[in-house]
C-alpha cells in the first residue's frame, strides 16, 4: 500500500475521495472491524469476550500496551492511575469562568488543552517517559475533569478523588457524592458504566481518532491532540448522536409516540431529520456493541428504574426500521449509541452529559492510536490533498470597480 502510494504520489496523481470513504491513511495493530459480518475486536480479542469478562482498566491496559496485563501490571497501571488523579487547584479555579449552564463537551477539551500548561515538558520534543507520564495522568485526570463540569453544571462542590476507589467508582462518586458525606457506589451501577466504557474503548479510524492522530501528526502534544478528538467526537454524527437519539425519542413520545409518522419523516428525509442511532460509515450489518448493549438495557433499566415508554419506544422504531426497505436496501443498523442513552439517563445523567461519558470510554483508544502514530516509522505530517474547483487567474479590480 505504501510503496503503491509512494508510486502514485510521483506521477502527481490525486485521488478524490470525500470522508475518507476509501483511503486508508495508516496501518494499524490495534482494532479489528470487519463490518459486512459485525466483527469488533481489540488487540485480536473479541469484543463479546472482553465486555463479558473484562475490565475497562484492563481493555485500556491491552488497547495501549497491546498485550492483557499480567496480575502485578495490572496492579501497577492501576496504582499510577489512583496516584494521578488530583487536578492541579490552580485548575479547579478554571472551571469558574464558564457559565453555569456551560455544555460540559467544550469545558472538557479546554480543561485538557490547559493541561499542557500545567505539565509544560509536555511542550518538548516527545520522548517516551514523557509519553507515559501524559497517558497516565490523562487516563486519571480527565474521570476528574468530568466530573467537575458535571458538578459546575449543578451548582454543587467539587470532591476530591477518594484514592482508595476504583476508577469508575471513584467517577461515581465524584459526580454523585457530596462532601462529608458517604457515598455508596452501586455495583450494578459501577459494572453497567464499566461495561459502556469498553464497548467506547476503541473503534479504529473514526472521526475523533483520525483527528487525533492528524493533530499528533504535526507533533502536537498528547494533551493537544486528546483535546481536539474530545471536540470532533462533540459532533451529533458521531459522539453526539448518543444525546440526539435520546432528544428524538422524547420528542416522538411528547408528540404522542407515533413511531410510524416519524419514520415516514425519515424516509421522505423532511427537513433533514434522521433516525438518530442508526447507521455506521463501517458496520453494514448489526453493531456488535449495539446487541451487547441491547441484551444489558432491558436489566440495567429494570435494576435502574429506567423510563420504559421510551425504551419501549426505541424497541418499536427498531423494529420498524429492520423491516422497512428504506433502511434494509441502505443496510442501516442500530449502532453502539441507539441504546446507551437511555441508559445514561436511568443512571441519573443529565442529555447533555452523555457525550461526556463517550469521551471517557473512547479515551485509552485514542491514546493507544496516538502512541502507535509516534512510533510508526512511516508516519508523516497528515496533509490531505484538494481538486481546486475555483476562478481560473483573473485580474484584481480595484473598489470602485466591482
Ligand atoms: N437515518 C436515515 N437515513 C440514513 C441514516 C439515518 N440514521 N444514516 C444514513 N442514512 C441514509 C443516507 O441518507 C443515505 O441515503 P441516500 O443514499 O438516499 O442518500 C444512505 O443512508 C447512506 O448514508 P451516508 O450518509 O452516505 O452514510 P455515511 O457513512 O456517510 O454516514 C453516519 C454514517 C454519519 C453514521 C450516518 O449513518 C448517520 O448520520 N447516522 C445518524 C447519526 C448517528 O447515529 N451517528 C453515530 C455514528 S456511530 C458513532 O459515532 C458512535
Amino acid at each position: 500500500g505504501f510503496e503503491l502510494g509512494k508510486l502514485l504520489a510521483k506521477t502527481g496523481m490525486v485521488t478524490l475521495d470525500p470522508g475518507f470513504v476509501n483511503t486508508a491513511a495508516c496501518s494499524s495493530e490495534i482494532t479489528y472491524i470487519d463490518g459486512d459480518a459485525g466483527i469488533l475486536r481489540y488487540r485480536g480479542y473479541p469484543i463479546e469476550q472482553l465486555a463479558e469478562r473484562s475490565t475497562f482498566i484492563e481493555v485500556s491496559y491491552l488497547l495501549i500496551y497491546g498485550e492483557l496485563p499480567t496480575q502485578a501490571q495490572l496492579a501497577d497501571f492501576t496504582k499510577k492511575i489512583q496516584r494521578h488523579t488530583l487536578l492541579h487547584e490552580d485548575m479547579k479555579r478554571f472551571f469558574d469562568g464558564f457559565p453555569r449552564d456551560a455544555h460540559p463537551m467544550p469545558v472538557l477539551s479546554s480543561a485538557v488543552s490547559a493541561l499542557s500548561t500545567f505539565y509544560p515538558e509536555t511542550l518538548k520534543p516527545v520522548t517516551d517517559d514523557l509519553t507515559e507520564i501524559a497517558t497516565i495522568r490523562l487516563l486519571a485526570k480527565l474521570p476528574t475533569i468530568a466530573a467537575y463540569a458535571y458538578k459546575k453544571s449543578v451548582g454543587q462542590p467539587f470532591l476530591y478523588p477518594d484514592n482508595s476507589l476504583g476508577l469508575v467508582e471513584n467517577f461515581l462518586r465524584m459526580t454523585f457524592g457530596f462532601p462529608a458525606e458517604p457515598y455508596d457506589v452501586d455495583p450494578d451501577l459501577a459494572r453497567a458504566l464499566d461495561l459502556l466504557f469498553i464497548l467506547h474503548a476503541d473503534h479504529e479510524q473514526n472521526c475523533s481518532t483520525s483527528t487525533v492522530r492528524l493533530v499528533g501528526s504535526s507533533e502536537a502534544n498528547l494533551f493537544a491532540s486528546i483535546s481536539a478528538g474530545i471536540n470532533a467526537l462533540f459532533g451529533p454524527l458521531h459522539g453526539g448522536a448518543n444525546s440526539a437519539v435520546l432528544e428524538m425519542l422524547e420528542g416522538i413520545r411528547d408528540s404522542g409516540g407515533d413511531v410510524d409518522a416519524f419514520v415516514k419523516k425519515v424516509k421522505n428525509k423532511e427537513d433533514g431529520v434522521k433516525l438518530m442511532g442508526f447507521g455506521h460509515r463501517v458496520y453494514k450489518n448489526y453493531d456488535p456493541r449495539a446487541a451487547i448493549i441491547k441484551k444489558t438495557a432491558d436489566e440495567i433499566l429494570g435494576k435502574l428504574g429506567g423510563d420504559d415508554s421510551l425504551l419501549d419506544i426505541a424497541k418499536r422504531l427498531e423494529e420498524h426500521a429492520l423491516a422497512d426497505d428504506y433502511f434494509v436496501s441502505r443496510k442501516l443498523y442500530p449502532n453502539v449509541d441507539f441504546y446507551t442513552g437511555l441508559i445514561y439517563r436511568a443512571m441519573g445523567f443529565p442529555t447533555k452529559f452523555f457525550t461526556v461519558l463517550f469521551a471517557l470510554g473512547r479515551l485509552p483508544g485514542w491514546i493507544a492510536h496516538w502512541r502507535e502514530m509516534t512510533h510508526d516509522p512511516a508516519t508523516k505530517i497528515g496533509r490531505p490533498r484538494q481538486v481546486y474547483i475555483g476562478p481560473k487567474e483573473r485580474d484584481y479590480v480595484p473598489m470602485d470597480g466591482r
